[in-house]
């Protein structure tokens, strides 16, 4: 029998990176696409394989305990790989209840289905958690996040991840649930959703409006391109240790103002515009509150453990996230209509 995989949060930007490598990868594998289509959710990210064979997309917002043990009864997974979250750190800090009630409570939901369905049989079956660098706090100007690092989290979108982290882990030390964990660093990448400072860059760029930058600029983020991340997951998913946490990242540290100067750079390159011409737009705004200083990861246990390597560089990964940002124009327009409008409205005057 075909081995079938639950994967939450399909739609959204990394989820539809990580179902298109199983899909196309597993074809032995039955994959479910399990996702609410909240506003980052998005099936056209997935139009190149919704007919595959392998491939079921449903609705369902995992926040609904009967709507997900009822999935768990029909499509009876051997595995989960769990992504559907609310992830914006603004968004959080405007509204922190929904990050409480799809990240934390949604996950304990999952958890319980999968401990149901498996009835502590638990060979061959596994429970993959995506979760973030966010968890660990933030660094000052030196050291690394391992996976040791005490959890230290600070905005609701942090606080409620390692929760959903230490729930995880609860199923895990108090039933046996079969698990394991990624913390990733920042994404980027294309059908990167233009709420987060790479995609939003770039929207702004081509729309001629101001590059929004928090603060002084000097904030740090670590960044890796999804397609790497996916292909992280699906090692860990098939080859981590039963309980553990893997720390995935590229040792790629920006700042955020040189970051998106360098953005700039290359778009103008490709515009063929004058030097500088994107870079007049940089602006500096008011800063997020509790704005995490630096995030830097040791992604060394997964490196030595399983081999992992990132597959790209950041500039041959920047260079292909702005080239898919420049062909597709059409999904930005879409899914800059609407709501979304409003949103940058409200956080940006
Ligand atoms: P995203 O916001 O782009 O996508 C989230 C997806 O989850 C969307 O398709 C959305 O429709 C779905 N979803 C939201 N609430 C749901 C609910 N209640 N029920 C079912 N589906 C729901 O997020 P992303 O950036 O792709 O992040 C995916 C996961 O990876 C998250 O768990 C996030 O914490 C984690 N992560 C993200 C990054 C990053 O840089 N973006 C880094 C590390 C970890
Ligand atoms: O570290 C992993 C995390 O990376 C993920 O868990 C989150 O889901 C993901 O959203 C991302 O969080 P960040 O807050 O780091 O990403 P964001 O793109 O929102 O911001 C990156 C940096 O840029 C951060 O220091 C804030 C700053 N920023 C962001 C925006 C949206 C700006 O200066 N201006 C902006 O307009």
């Amino acid at each position: 029998m075909k081995k079938s995989i639950l994967i939450t949060g399909g739609a959204g930007f990394i989820g539809s990176h990580v179902v298109r490598e199983f899909v196309t990868k597993y074809p032995a594998y039955q994959i479910i696409n399990l996702d609410a289509l909240t506003y980052a959710g998005n099936l056209e990210n997935l139009k190149d394989i919704e007919n595959r064979s392998n491939y079921t997309f449903v609705k369902g917002d995992i926040t609904d305990a009967a709507h997900i043990f009822a999935l768990f009864n029909e499509y009876k997974p051997d595995g989960v790989i769990h992504l559907a979250a609310e992830s914006h750190v603004d968004r959080s800090i405007t509204d922190p209840s929904a990050f409480v009630t799809t990240n934390v409570i949604g996950t304990v939901n999952l958890l319980n289905a999968a401990k149901e369905i498996w009835k502590d049989n638990y060979q061959g079956k596994r429970f993959h958690h995506v979760s973030t660098d966010e968890v660990y706090g933030a660094l000052g100007d030196t050291g690394l996040f391992t996976e040791d690092t005490k959890y230290d989290p600070h905005s609701p979108y942090s606080a409620s991840k390692a929760s959903s982290d230490h729930f995880v882990r609860a199923y895990h030390d108090t039933y046996g649930l079969p698990i394991v964990l990624t913390n990733c660093s920042n994404n980027y990448g294309p059908n990167h959703f233009p709420e987060k400072l790479i995609p939003l860059c770039i929207h702004n760029i081509l729309n001629n409006k101001s590059l929004p930058i928090y603060g002084d600029g000097k904030y740090t983020r670590d960044w890796l391109f999804v397609i790497d991340h996916a292909k992280a997951i699906n090692l860990v998913f098939h080859k981590g240790k039963n309980g553990d946490s893997y720390n995935v990242g590229g040792f790629n540290e920006w700042q955020n103002i040189d970051l998106v100067k360098e953005l700039c750079k290359q778009v103008d390159e490709k515009l063929g515009r004058p030097k500088g011409t994107s870079a007049k737009l940089i602006t500096f705004v008011k800063d997020r509150p509790g704005h995490d200083l630096r995030y830097a990861i040791d992604a060394s246990k997964i490196n030595k453990e399983l081999g992992y390597k990132p597959s790209v560089t950041f500039e041959e990964g920047l260079s292909k996230t702005i080239d898919w940002f420049l062909s597709n124009q059409a999904w930005l327009d879409n899914v800059t209509s609407g709501d979304y409008q409003k949103y940058y409205d409200k956080q940006y005057s």
